[in-house]
């Protein structure tokens, strides 16, 4: 029997895949519909792949769901997106549970309407005890937001003497991020055929793996998600060092 996941090396996992999710707007557009309507759609495609990473054994997929600059989409789009994003929640709860899959979130989310914060941290409360995948939605997201949060925190360590700015180290900085604990991202996948990161995960991408496909959002199934892992398990990761370093690494 084919199985979707049949051509992956389990033991060469990513830890931790982020997604920017992409291409919602032109696909609804596609069929001649609201750029809604492709938001909706897209639901599925999450649920794909929180399933799909789920079974491989997956620690963390972060998800690109709303970023700091799209605030300045249409009003009637964000309200849209706002009260897809608590139906969703509400609607999957039970979902997350059953699938042992803890909900998490990056981004500012005191800056989201009060219903949709209280709703994702009731869901993220109701899902703490789950184990087998971290699913993280990154909401109201930026790195220029985060990473300006972590220096402002930094400064304040500063000023009120719990570290002298000569032991800050890019250590300091991760330890101040919305990811703090979680293992940087080693594949990224944008759908939609964009080739740019969107102010996503700049730091915590420093080495990771770039995966590009012209699939919309709310087409992307578990065999996608199975053809951008085996692409990364077929490339060569050097972190700087020469290509028969790693070679000799790997015959030790
Ligand atoms: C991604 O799809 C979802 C969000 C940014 C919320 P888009 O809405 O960006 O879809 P396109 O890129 O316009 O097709
Ligand atoms: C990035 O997609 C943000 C999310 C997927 C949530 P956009 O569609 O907003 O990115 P740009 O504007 O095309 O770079
Ligand atoms: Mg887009």
């Amino acid at each position: 029997m084919s199985d979707w996941k049949n051509n992956i090396d389990l033991k060469r996992l990513p830890r931790h895949i982020a997604i920017i999710m992409d291409g919602n707007g032109r696909w609804a557009k596609q069929q001649g519909h609201l750029r809604i309507f492709g938001h909706e759609n897209g639901v599925k495609s999450v649920r794909e792949v929180a399933e799909g990473c789920a079974e491989l054994g997956v620690e963390y997929v972060t998800l690109y769901a709303f970023s700091t600059e799209n605030w300045n989409r249409p009003k009637d789009e964000v309200d849209a997106l706002m009260s897809l994003l608590v139906t969703t929640l509400k609607g999957e709860l039970e979902t997350l549970n059953k699938n042992n899959i803890r909900l998490r979130a990056i981004g500012n989310i005191d800056s989201l309407p009060e219903k949709c914060a209280e709703e994702l941290k009731d869901t993220m409360k109701k899902t703490e005890q789950n184990t087998r995948l971290n699913m993280v939605l990154a909401l109201s997201y930026s790195s220029y937001w985060e990473i300006t949060e972590a220096v402002k925190k930094i400064a304040t360590d500063v000023k009120n003497n719990n570290i002298k700015v000569d032991e800050i180290m890019p250590e300091t900085i991760t330890a101040n991020l919305n990811t703090a604990g979680f293992p940087n991202p080693e594949l990224m996948i944008r759908t939609s055929g964009e080739h740019r990161l969107s102010n996503y995960l700049l730091w915590q991408m420093a080495y990771a793996e770039f995966y590009f496909t012209d699939i919309l959002w709310p087409d992307f199934r578990k065999k996608d998600l199975a053809n951008a892992i085996i692409d990364f398990q077929n490339r060569e990761r050097r972190f700087g060092k020469t290509s028969e370093q790693i070679a000799a690494e790997q015959t030790q």
